[in-house]
């Protein structure tokens, strides 16, 4: 009887280890659709000068950031390379013209740094997620 609940066991095993590798995990962050429509727990970071105006903010989880592009003439993007969003599909963002804005939420804690992808060397910044 015992023999049997273990072949019972074993038998079940695999189909339990591939319903979990189903399972997509969690996104870390979620891009919003809307950016400007965002509203709520927002925090504004506006891209001027060649740089992000607040390069560090600190947050707690579930809040949203919003950058939006103010500088005339250069279009730039919110791409993270390194914390949670590194392997996210969508790590780099679009690139954003003037007034153009865009906004992410973070579920999961964490530093996430980013850069403006065609100016790394000088455009960084981070989001500390509590
Ligand atoms: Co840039």
């Amino acid at each position: 009887m015992r023999l049997l609940l273990l072949a019972a066991l074993v038998a079940a095993l695999p189909f339990a280890t591939a319903r979990a590798q189903d399972a997509a995990p969690p996104a870390p962050i979620e891009i919003l659709a809307d950016a400007k429509a965002a509203s709520g727990d927002v925090v504004d970071v506006d891209i001027q000068s060649m740089s992000f105006a607040t390069p560090e903010v600190k947050i707690k989880a579930g809040q949203t950031v919003r950058w939006t592009n103010k500088e005339e003439g250069a279009a730039h993007n919110v791409h993270f390379r390194n914390g949670p969003a590194k392997t996210f599909a969508k790590a780099r963002g679009p690139m954003l013209n003037l007034n153009e804005a865009y906004a992410v939420t973070f579920v999961q804690p964490g530093t996430y740094d980013y850069i403006c992808t065609p100016h790394s060397a000088m455009m960084k910044g981070k989001v500390i997620v509590e």
